[in-house]
C-alpha cells in the first residue's frame, strides 16, 4: 500500500540536496593475459605480415589468453584492480560487457560478481560488441539516476582468440584478449568524474557486417528442419566485412561523437583526448579529422593490445593515463562503434583517479 505522505518520485534523480545524481568515475582497473603474440608470429603460420598489419592498421601485437583462460578469469582480475583503484570493495550491481561469454547461459557477469565476494548483488551482461562498454556505462549510470544502485561496478572483458578462426588473416590478427572494469558511484554533475550524458545507436540492418553465424537459435532452429543443411563448422567464427565496418565506423563515430560534444557544451578543439575504440589507427585519425580536431588528441594503445572489443575504452584509458597523456582536470571524450551495428559516446573531466 502506498503511503500518501511518501511524495517520492520514481523518476526524480535529484537527491535531498536538490542535486542530480550522476554517475561519476570512482576507479579504474585492468588486465591482460600475459602471452604477447606478435605480428611475427601470426605472419609464420597464416599469408601476412607484419609491415601489413602495421600499415592496414597500427598494431604491432596483442595478448591472447592459453587455452583455459576465459572471459570471466579476465573480468575478475581487472574487476579486482578496479575496485583496488576505488579503495573500497563495495558495489551494489555488476554490469560485464562482453561479446565472449564464458557460457551461451548462464550470463557470465554472477559468477565474476561471485568471485569477486559481491554475493547477492544483481549481475547482468550486456551484450553491444565493440560498443559494450559505453552502453555498460550508460545502463550503470541509469541504475545510479533511478535510485537502484549507489556503486557500479563495470566491465567489459572479452577473449575474442575463442571465436577467432586461425586461418582467416583477416580477422585473426585484428583482435586480442584483455579486460578493464571502472567503478562508478552516485555523485553531483559538477563533479571531475561526472559522466555528461550519452549519445547511443544501433542499425540492425548491418547486423551481417560483424557476426558469429552459429550457435544461437537461428540457427538453432534451422536445424531443425528435415531438409536442413550440415551446419558448416566455420559458422562458429567471428566473420566480419572489414571495408564495410571501416566507413560505417568512421561515420558513425564522428556522428556520435559530434552529438555527445553538443551534449557536453565542448567545442572539439576543447577536448583534451579522444579515446576512441580501438579497432584501427586510421579509423581513429578519420574521426579526428571529421571532428576537426587535432589527430595528436587521439589515444592510441592498439599497436599494443589490438582490438579488444567491449575492454577497448578502459585498457586506452588506463594506457593513456599511465603514459601522462590523460590527467586530473582533462576532457576526455570516448567513442565506440561495433557489430549490431550499434555506436555510443560518452565524456567526462577526467577525475583524481589512480588505474590499477
Ligand atoms: N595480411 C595480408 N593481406 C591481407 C590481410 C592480412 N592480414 N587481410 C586482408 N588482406 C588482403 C586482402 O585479401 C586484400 O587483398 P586483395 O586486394 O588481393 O583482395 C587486401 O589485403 C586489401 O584488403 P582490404 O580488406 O581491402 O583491406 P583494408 O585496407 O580494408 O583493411 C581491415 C582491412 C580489416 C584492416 C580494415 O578494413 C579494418 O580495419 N576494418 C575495420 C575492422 C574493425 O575494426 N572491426 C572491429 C569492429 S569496429
Amino acid at each position: 500500500m502506498t503511503d500518501a505522505t511518501d511524495t517520492t518520485d520514481a523518476t526524480d534523480t535529484t537527491d535531498a540536496s536538490g542535486r542530480g545524481r550522476t554517475a561519476v568515475l570512482a576507479g579504474l582497473g585492468t588486465f591482460v593475459p600475459p602471452r604477447v603474440v606478435t605480428n611475427e608470429e601470426l605472419s609464420r603460420t597464416m599469408d601476412t605480415s607484419d609491415e601489413w598489419i602495421r600499415t592496414r592498421t597500427g598494431i604491432t601485437q596483442r595478448h591472447w589468453a592459453d587455452p583455459g583462460t576465459a572471459t570471466g578469469d579476465l573480468a575478475v582480475a581487472a574487476g579486482e584492480r578496479a575496485l583496488k583503484s576505488a579503495g573500497s570493495g563495495e558495489v551494489d550491481l555488476v554490469v560485464l560487457a562482453t561479446t565472449t561469454p564464458d557460457h551461451p547461459c548462464p550470463a557470465t557477469a554472477p559468477e565474476v560478481a561471485f568471485r569477486l565476494g559481491l554475493e547477492g548483488v544483481p549481475a547482468y551482461d550486456v551484450a553491444a560488441v565493440c560498443s559494450g562498454f559505453v552502453y555498460g556505462l550508460a545502463s550503470a549510470a541509469g541504475a545510479i539516476a533511478a535510485g537502484i544502485a549507489e556503486r557500479v561496478l563495470v566491465i567489459g572483458a572479452e577473449t575474442y582468440s575463442t571465436i577467432l578462426d586461425p586461418q582467416d588473416r583477416t580477422t585473426s590478427v585484428i583482435f586480442g584478449d584483455g579486460a578493464g572494469a571502472v567503478v562508478l558511484r552516485a555523485g553531483d554533475p559538477t563533479e571531475p568524474g561526472a559522466l555528461l550524458g550519452y549519445d547511443l545507436g544501433s542499425d540492425g540492418s548491418l547486423k551481417d557486417l560483424i557476426i558469429v553465424p552459429g550457435g544461437g537459435s537461428r540457427q538453432r532452429s534451422a536445424a531443425a528442419a528435415a531438409d536442413a543443411p550440415e551446419p558448416d563448422p566455420a559458422d562458429a567464427y567471428f566473420a566480419m566485412q572489414g571495408k564495410s565496418v571501416f566507413r560505417h565506423a568512421v561515420t558513425r563515430m564522428a556522428a556520435s561523437s559530434q552529438a555527445m560534444l553538443e551534449r557536453a557544451g565542448w567545442a572539439a578543439d576543447s577536448v583534451d583526448r579522444f579515446v576512441g575504440h580501438q579497432a584501427n589507427v586510421r579509423i581513429l585519425h578519420a574521426v579526428a579529422d571529421q571532428l576537426g580536431m587535432a589527430r595528436d588528441r587521439t589515444v592510441v594503445n592498439l599497436d599494443r593490445v589490438g582490438n579488444t572489443s567491449a575492454a577497448s575504452i578502459p585498457l586506452a584509458l588506463s594506457d593513456a593515463v599511465a603514459d601522462g597523456l590523460i590527467t586530473p582536470g582533462d576532457r576526455v571524450l570516448m567513442s565506440a562503434f561495433g557489430g549490431g551495428v550499434t555506436w555510443g559516446s560518452t565524456a567526462l573531466v577526467w577525475p583524481d583517479v589512480t588505474p590499477y
